[in-house]
């Protein structure tokens, strides 16, 4: 028995001893080519030259130093680096993973009210069918059915409304300005129906990934929702833990959407999983209210601005800037969509597929004109997954894609380096391993 405790307690997993690109090597040497980046994490394969020899030069410099008495030159550097791309963001701070850097956000969000005098707005809106993160107040915040599950008692209360998912919920006589504000209409609602003076933040996915399979929002749907938030007071924090650090082709996600928000997180693609690092980044408005209320951050994590972590984040963006990826991401998201469209067009069990970037979304169906969901999608999960791998194909397929319950997905999130060529075998193994579990 291992002495290693995993997510499934007596299954061991496969054992990865490489990687090259986009692909990971088992200890046998049996190759995968990697369809997820593991979960939208590789954005820059395995041994990436410039990032290998920037651990080594970086890891001769300076181990770590405690962010509460110094800082570093790569915190500064990726900082300054982050807010420049941000469209108006003012400053970050650099936590380990996606859910410390969206419990900060939260934390952030309200001692920004605290300090302005309105202590009483304690409620947080979210939408259902959402992922925030594994702590009790990201996951209370989670409107994922099955990711709540067990922890469900321990949970403080929270807010959910509508998320936007066109495929699913977009009227037939609707068009997507109407849908879009529909959905504005009913969060304005929750703030109403909660009382204003009673409202943090909202919060939402720019592109909603792992439960729902890269759900982006119709055009229009985040400036009515911007609108609605500053209304009230209400802070606009972004999760973009998934979807931002040029996965779907743009540094962050929301610039797609024309909108600036007052927080935002990221996390998993910043340094493209060579070292673990997130980030929250915040709206010259809260800097201002916390710097000239009581000045002091009231949050303190052992890792904050690693300075490792963050050197190596700031070799991988530089990487995506230098080589220019983001157009390529946007090419081959382009390539990765036509392609499926064109495998799977009588294939009757593929009812969407969706995404931006190289954040991709399929969606499985029972019916394609009623839309019917899947009837077992735990087990078609579960099949894809095993056939994947029996193909030298890794894939991340998930299920409750419409409410936690219903419906199946396979969300593709390949690294940026991937060539047109590997967009192709991709498809080609993925149509096998689709005809072998139809
Ligand atoms: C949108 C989103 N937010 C937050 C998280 C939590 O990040 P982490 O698992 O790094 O804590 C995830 C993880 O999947 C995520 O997809």
């Amino acid at each position: 028995m291992s002495s290693v405790l995993y997510k499934n307690i007596d299954r061991q997993p496969s054992w990865a001893a490489g990687g090259e690109g986009a692909w990971l090597i088992d200890r046998d040497g049996r190759r995968y080519l990697d369809t997820c980046g593991g979960v939208a994490v590789s954005s820059l394969g395995h041994r990436h030259p410039r990032i290998v020899e920037a651990i080594e030069r970086n890891a001769r410099e300076l181990s770590w130093a405690h962010a509460g008495s110094f800082t570093t030159a790569p915190a500064e550097e990726l900082a300054e680096l982050l807010v420049g791309l941000s469209g108006g963001l003012a400053q970050a701070q650099f936590l380990s993973g996606g859910s410390e850097a969206m419990e900060l956000a939260l934390k952030i969000a309200y001692q920004y009210h605290c300090e302005r005098g309105e202590p009483e707005r304690t409620v947080l809106i979210s939408r259902r069918q959402s992922y925030h993160g594994s702590t009790l107040t990201t996951l209370a915040i989670s409107g994922n059915k099955l990711r709540r599950s067990v922890f469900e008692p321990l949970l403080p209360p929270a807010e959910f409304v509508s998320p936007c998912y066109e495929y699913r919920d977009r009227g037939a006589d609707e068009t997507q300005q109407q849908y879009a504000q529909r959905l504005a209409d009913e969060l304005e609602a929750a703030i109403l129906r909660v009382g204003p003076g009673r409202v943090a933040a909202f919060t939402a996915e720019t592109v909603v990934g792992s439960t729902s399979g890269a759900v982006p929002a119709v055009p229009g749907y985040f400036r009515v929702v911007r609108e609605v938030c500053r209304k009230y007071g209400v802070l606009l924090l972004l999760d973009e833990v998934m979807a931002g650090m040029g996965r779907t082709g743009h540094h962050f996600a929301y610039s797609e959407d024309g909108i600036v928000p007052d927080l935002v997180a990221v996390g998993k693609g910043m340094a493209a999983g060579y070292q673990p690092i997130s980030a929250v980044l915040i709206s010259d408005g809260i800097r201002h209210t916390l710097g000239s209320g009581s000045g002091v951050l009231q949050n303190g994590q052992t890792h904050v601005n690693h300075p490792l972590a963050c050197a190596v984040a700031l070799e991988v963006q530089r990487v995506i800037l230098d080589d220019t990826l983001l157009p390529e991401v946007l090419s081959l998201g382009e390539q990765l969509r036509e392609r499926l469209r064109a495998r799977f067009a009588e294939t009757p069990m593929v009812g969407d597929v969706r995404g931006r970037g190289l954040f991709v979304g399929v969606e499985f169906v029972a019916d394609r004109a009623s839309r019917e969901p899947v009837a077992e999608p735990a087990a078609l999960a579960a099949a894809l997954k095993r056939e994947g791998l029996a193909r030298g194909l890794l894939l991340y397929p998930g299920y409750g894609t419409i409410d936690g319950e219903r419906g199946a997905h396979v969300l593709f999130a390949p690294p940026f380096v991937t060539s047109p060529a590997e967009i192709e075998e991709m498809v080609g193994r993925f149509g096998d391993v689709l005809d072998a579990c139809g």
